[in-house]
């Protein structure tokens, strides 16, 4: 199963320990705040069950996130396969969750770069995308220091959430191979 490593973390498959830092995560109302809801314990495991058992199958995906000398685990960041029909789909997306203490040390970016070096490397993919809400202004921060942009055409209503809902509408970023390559 792949891990990957940057300079300060490692990027690595879930663990029975991950469960109980990523259900206070799922509590919080800060990190869920551009989301419909925050999650309850069984919704926060079914959910880390879903996205550790996407790596074991195939090899990547939203990898659990650790800072050696830190913390074991501060949330995850990773790729995988979009998992509903949209416009832009089929594709792989792009993407992060940290818990509050962890925000605001370049962290998010740091594990992105080296999933998008794993993706449009080790992987061959032509393309990986990310969305949000609107309001989510640092994870489009996020997306824009990766290079990553948006075509206001392209803003969708993300099928999992209720037509009408405020949180209905999502911005659509995209990263294409040869731009990373003009990256790094
Ligand atoms: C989205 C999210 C991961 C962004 O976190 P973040 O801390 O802003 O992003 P990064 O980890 O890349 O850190 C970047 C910040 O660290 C700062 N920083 C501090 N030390 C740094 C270092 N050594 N290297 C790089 N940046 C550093 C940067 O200047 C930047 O700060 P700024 O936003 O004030 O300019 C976080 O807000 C989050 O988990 N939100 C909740 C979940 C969520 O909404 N996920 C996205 C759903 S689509």
């Amino acid at each position: 199963m792949t891990i990957l490593t940057t300079e300060r973390l490692i990027l690595r498959p879930w663990r029975e320990e991950d469960l109980e830092p990523f259900a206070a995560m799922s509590t919080d109302p800060k990190v869920m705040e551009h989301f419909p809801s925050t999650l309850s314990r069984n919704e926060s495991d079914a959910a880390a069950t879903t996205i550790g058992g996407e790596i074991e199958t195939h090899g990547f995906g939203f990898w659990a996130l650790e800072v050696p000398g830190v913390a074991p685990f501060i949330g995850f960041t990773g790729i995988r396969t979009v998992t509903f029909e949209a416009p832009f789909t089929p594709a792989v997306e792009i993407g992060w969750r940290l818990a509050t203490p962890h925000w605001g040390k370049g962290y998010a970016t740091e594990a992105a770069r080296a999933a998008l070096d794993h993706g449009f490397g080790a992987l061959g993919l032509a393309e990986i995308v990310a969305f949000t809400i609107p309001a989510n202004t640092p994870s489009q921060a996020v997306m824009r220091r990766l290079g990553m942009t948006r075509n206001e055409a392209e803003d969708f209503a993300h099928p999992k959430v209720p037509p009408g809902h405020p949180m209905s509408r999502h911005v659509l970023y995209r990263l294409r191979a040869e731009d990373w390559g003009k990256q790094v």
